[in-house]
C-alpha cells in the first residue's frame, strides 16, 4: 500500500514547515450525511451509505474544489458519514474504526481527555521533551489534546491525524489537522518529530509491531514517543468482584471482539515491550486506575476520576460498544442493548471496587 494519499495529494498543492507533506484543511459549513431511518431499528439492515466512497478512494480533497494553496474542501468520501443504528460513522476506510463519530462521540472524548489531565495531575505528557519543534498526535479524535499541546508548546507546531474531520476550526495557529489511516506506511519524512503521541486507539491498530516501526522511523534521533492506554476488562483488588461477576463478562466479550476484528484491546499492557521491540530505549510504563465510579471507597484522586469514568460509560457504551456487537459479534440490537444495561446497572453499585488499569508508555529514539 503507497500510504495515505489524502496528505500526499494535499502536498501537491502547498508546502510547509513539513516538508510539503501536508496542509489544513476546511470543514465543510455543512456536512452532508445521510440521515437515520427512524422506523429502522432492527440493526440489521440499518446502514445507509449516501454516497460510494470508493469513487474517489484516492483523493480526499473533490478536484475543483480548491479554495487556495493551503486549504481544501473536504471530499464528499470523507464527509458522507456512515449512519449505523442511530450512531453516526466516519466515512473514510469506511468500517476501519468502532467508535461513533457524531456529537455525543465527541463529548465523551473530551471527557477522557479531562479524565487523563487530572490521572497525569494536569501534565498533557510525562516523557521529558526539551523544546519540541515538531509533534504529532496520531488518532487526534477531536484534536483537543493536540491544541492543549499547541498552546503548551507555541514553539512547535503540531499535527493531529484522524479518521474523522471532527476537529474544530478555530486552532492554535501552530496546529493543524489531517486525514490520514495510521495503520498504513506513514508518508511523513522520517526521522521527523520529536515527540509522537498515541492515545486510546485501542481495538484501532491491525499491526502494532508494524506501528512501532513507523513511528520509530519518523522518530527524530533524541525524540520521544508516548502511549497512554487503558484496560477494557474492569480489576479489583479487594476481593468485592467475584469471579462471575458481569465485568467479567464484559472484559472478556470486548477482547473477544477485538480479536474477531483483527485490532487488539490488549495493547496497554504490550505496548512496553512493543516500544523495545521497535527500538525504542529508556522505556518506562508509569501505571494508573481508573475506578469504575465515584463510590465512598475511593480516595482523593481516584475517587474524582472514578465519578468521571461512571459518567464516560454510562454515557459512552452505546457508542464504544454497539458497532463492534452488532457488525462484529453479530448480535441484535436488542441483545446489545441489554448488555449495556446491564454495565449501566453495575456501574452504580458501590460494593465492588472495580477499575480499568491503564498505563502511560514511553521511550526514547537513540541518537
Ligand atoms: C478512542 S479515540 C481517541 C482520540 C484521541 N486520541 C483522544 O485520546 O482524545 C480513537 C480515535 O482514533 C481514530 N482512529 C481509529 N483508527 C484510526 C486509523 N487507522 N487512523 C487514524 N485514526 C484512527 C478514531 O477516528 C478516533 O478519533
Amino acid at each position: 500500500m503507497a500510504g495515505p494519499t489524502m496528505t500526499s495529494q494535499a502536498s501537491s498543492s502547498s508546502a510547509d514547515a513539513f516538508g510539503g507533506h501536508t496542509t489544513g484543511y476546511q470543514h465543510p459549513t455543512e456536512p452532508s450525511h445521510p440521515q437515520e431511518d427512524e422506523n429502522d431499528t432492527d440493526g440489521d439492515d440499518s446502514t445507509v451509505i449516501a454516497d460510494d466512497a470508493s469513487d474517489s478512494a484516492d483523493s480526499g480533497f473533490d478536484s475543483g474544489s480548491l479554495l487556495g494553496d493551503e486549504t481544501d474542501t473536504l471530499a464528499s468520501s470523507i464527509v458522507n458519514y456512515r449512519m449505523e443504528n442511530g450512531r453516526q460513522y466516519h466515512a473514510y476506510r469506511d468500517g476501519a474504526y468502532w467508535g461513533p463519530n457524531d456529537e455525543h462521540a465527541k463529548e465523551i472524548l473530551d471527557f477522557a481527555h479531562h479524565m487523563y489531565l487530572l490521572t497525569l495531575d494536569r501534565k498533557l505528557h510525562l516523557a521529558p521533551i526539551n523544546n519540541p519543534q515538531r509533534i504529532l498526535d496520531v488518532g487526534t479524535g477531536t484534536g483537543i489534546w493536540a491544541i492543549d499541546m499547541a498552546d503548551q508548546y507555541p514553539g512547535a507546531m503540531v499535527i493531529g491525524t484522524d479518521l474523522s474531520p471532527i476537529q474544530p476550526e478555530w486552532v492554535p495557529p501552530n496546529c493543524i489537522f489531517e486525514i490520514d489511516d495510521v495503520s498504513l506506511d506513514w508518508t511523513f519524512p522520517p526521522q521527523h518529530f520529536d515527540f509522537v503521541h498515541i492515545r486510546e486507539l485501542f481495538g484501532c491498530i491491525p499491526d502494532w509491531d508494524f506501528f512501532f516501526a513507523q513511528a520509530y522511523d519518523h522518530v527524530a534521533p533524541g525524540g520521544w514517543i508516548e502511549i497512554v492506554e487503558h484496560s477494557v476488562h474492569p480489576m479489583c483488588d479487594d476481593g468485592s468482584m467475584p469471579p462471575d461477576h458481569f465485568y467479567n463478562e464484559w472484559g472478556k466479550t470486548v477482547i473477544e471482539l477485538g480479536e474477531k476484528f483483527g485490532k487488539s484491546f490488549t495493547i496497554w499492557s504490550d505496548a512496553k515491550e512493543k516500544m523495545e521491540r521497535a527500538g525504542f530505549v529508556d522505556v518506562k510504563e508509569v501505571r494508573y486506575k481508573w475506578p469504575m465510579n465515584g463510590g465512598s471507597w475511593w480516595q482523593g484522586k481516584e475517587r474524582d476520576v472514578g465519578r468521571w469514568n461512571q459518567l464516560r460509560l454510562h454515557e459512552g457504551i452505546e457508542g464504544f460498544m454497539i458497532r463492534l456487537l452488532t457488525q462484529i459479534g453479530g448480535w441484535s440490537v436488542a441483545r446489545t442493548q441489554l448488555f449495556l444495561a446491564q454495565m449501566r446497572k453495575e456501574l452504580r453499585n458501590y460494593k465492588v471496587h472495580a477499575y480499568l488499569p491503564g498505563t502511560v508508555v514511553y521511550g526514547r529514539k537513540p541518537v
